[in-house]
């Protein structure tokens, strides 16, 4: 096994690569629309509680799980988590940590391919003459590809690989090259943010129309910030509160402790973990929620977001609204949010490289520009279905599976050995050696007792939603005798495709498209465990290659 090391060239690098690692397109696309889908000002209290219950909770464990992994010469998290526990099952959850990263690379990396070639046509005045219609066709049309923009056919497809194309180079040029990356990318992401972020603050009404004369920036912002109570108690809405704080901070998928896994033995984690998890939550909760929603607000109104908020918004409406400010002014709005939309993207997809190719460097000795070629493939043969089959739901398949509900599965599982398995005392110990601040020692009881039992809520009401996420309802039905209804956004319904079924139900005309969708789902969920199985195969071949080394 090699031993000789990568390692982190400053602390100003290891944040800014790791808080690359965490801002993302989560922070600017999913933020704003899970806050306007979850009623707004009522988002905000449960995510805030989600942040300090769980998040932080989560971030301790994965960098102090990391830097101990990483003091053994274990960069990824089959072997990080072996060597904390006697049973040798534990790899095989690490497996986890490295699938994650690769089925999320492929449909992540196909969204920083739109912002880069929207970089472009934003460049060329490709939208300067469209209605608001038109511009949002575009998009439709590309992602369906049947564009020919430039007139070349799969455009979409040439640009997805010139993108992970790019990601590719970097990853090979190791740690030294991702530093720089995050340090060049970080500044300028927080510039182009600020620079539209002012506008989204200081518009107010002076773009409302004759066709929108109540549209107002304020509404949008007022929305976000005024706190709802009403909606405390809907689990629904906590539910996609824990789920956003998760995907955007970066936890439960193993590219934290991986990069954690390259800190020296005994530099702070303390103050790292907070420093790099507080600029996330920053940027998201100051430039995330001052974009898309008061801006959009701005020109067409609080009640049309309402109505349309969903992640297209970004490519189909943003683009048409910046050329309303001008010539200039337009096209400097469209370069600084694609551009950030791009930079925020890239920071946080080479992170999702480094657990595949710190695992083939372990137990392979694989160089870096052979883990990183192996790591293109693997999300090219991941990705082409993506793309191809966007439009039957591929896409949302394995953002649904492996970029939501593997997160908690194995951010239980990796707490739980943290905390009970490898034993609090230690982890506190652990967490706390050659910290530069002091964590207040309640935490240690919150990571011990309240994380882990909320995230096995988390899990088990997204298991089992209940119809229209009326819980007491259902136990009152439950008690008469009369089951238990599911939701058809329960984990269940989906397994089982019990929700595309019942829109099928409601939608006869449209039948065969839902069809072709449940037979895609299946495909795009066999694709997954294939990705799986053949990971946790590589664990298991190691481990044999493991003990035939050390029997020698
Ligand atoms: N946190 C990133 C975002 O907000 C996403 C991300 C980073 C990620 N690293 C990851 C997702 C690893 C899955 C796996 O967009
Ligand atoms: N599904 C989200 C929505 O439409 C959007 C989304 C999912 C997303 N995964 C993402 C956005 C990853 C950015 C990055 O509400």
């Amino acid at each position: 096994m090699a031993k000789q090391s990568d390692s982190w060239g400053s602390r100003t690098g290891l944040i800014l690569a790791m808080a690359g690692n965490a801002v993302g397109l989560g922070n600017f696309l999913r933020f704003p629309v899970q806050a306007v889908q979850n009623g707004g000002g009522s988002f905000i209290i449960p995510y805030l509680v989600c942040f300090i219950l769980m998040g932080i909770p989560l971030l301790f464990t994965e960098w102090s799980i990391g830097r101990f992994g990483g003091k053994k010469g274990n960069h990824s998290t089959p072997y990080i988590l072996d060597s904390m526990s006697k049973r040798n099952w534990w790899k095989y959850i690490g497996v986890f940590g490295i699938f994650t990263n690769i089925a999320v690379v492929a449909y992540y990396t196909y969204i920083e391919s739109w912002t880069f070639i929207y970089v472009i046509h934003t460049v060329i005045g490709t939208f300067t003459q469209m209605t608001q219609a038109e511009v949002s066709e575009f998009f439709v049309q590309y992602v369906n590809l049947n564009g020919s923009d430039f007139g070349i056919p799969f455009l979409p497809v040439l640009v997805y690989i010139l993108v992970l194309g790019i990601n590719i180079y970097i990853l090979s040029t190791g740690l030294g090259g991702i530093e720089k990356v995050a340090k060049i990318g970080m500044p300028l992401l927080i510039l182009f943010g600020a620079v539209l972020a002012f506008k989204g603050w200081t518009m107010g009404t002076e773009n409302a129309s004759a066709a929108f004369p109540d549209a107002n920036a304020w509404d949008g912002i007022n929305f976000l910030w005024t706190p709802q109570y009403g909606s405390l108690l809907d689990p629904k809405v906590w539910l996609a509160a824990a789920g956003q704080i998760f995907f955007t901070l970066s936890v439960g998928m193993g590219s934290i402790q991986c990069y954690a896994s390259y800190l020296k033995e005994n530099e702070d984690i303390a103050l790292n973990s907070l420093t790099s998890g507080f600029t996330n939550e920053l940027v998201e909760i100051v430039l995330g929620s001052a974009i898309v929603i008061p801006i959009a607000a701005g020109f067409l109104g609080l009640d049309w977001i309402i109505e349309n908020a969903g992640f297209g918004m970004a490519f189909q409406t943003m683009p048409y609204l910046f050329v309303q400010w001008g010539e200039l002014f337009g096209m400097i709005a469209g370069i600084c949010w694609f551009g950030l939309l791009f930079f925020a993207g890239i920071t946080s997809s080479l992170a999702m490289g480094t657990p595949w190719m710190g695992f083939m460097q372990d137990e392979f000795g694989w160089g870096k520009v052979k883990g990183a070629v192996s790591f293109g493939i693997l999300a090219l043969i991941m990705g082409l279905p993506t793309i191809l089959f966007y439009q039957y739901g591929y896409f949302d398949e394995y953002d649904y599976w492996a970029g939501t509900v593997s997160l908690v599965v194995f951010a239980l599982l990796e707490m739980v050995l943290f905390t009970w398995v490898f034993g609090m005392d230690r982890g506190w110990a652990e967490l706390n050696r050659g910290a530069d601040i002091r964590i207040p020692i309640g935490y240690k009881w919150v990571m011990k007792y309240i994380t882990p039992v909320l995230l096995l809520l988390v899990l088990l009401s997204a298991l089992i939603t209940p119809e229209s996420n009326d819980w007491t309802a259902a136990f009152t039905s439950l008690m008469n005798g009369e089951g238990w209804a599911l939701d058809p956004s329960s984990l269940i319904s989906k397994l089982t495709h019990d929700d595309l079924k019942l829109l099928q139900l409601n939608d006869p005309q449209n039948r065969d498209m839902y069809d072709s969708k449940i037979l895609f789902s299946t495909l795009a969920r066999i694709q997954m465990l294939v990705l799986f199985l053949f990971i946790a195969a590589l664990v298991w071949y190691s481990g044999i290659k493991r003990k035939s080394i050390s029997h020698e």
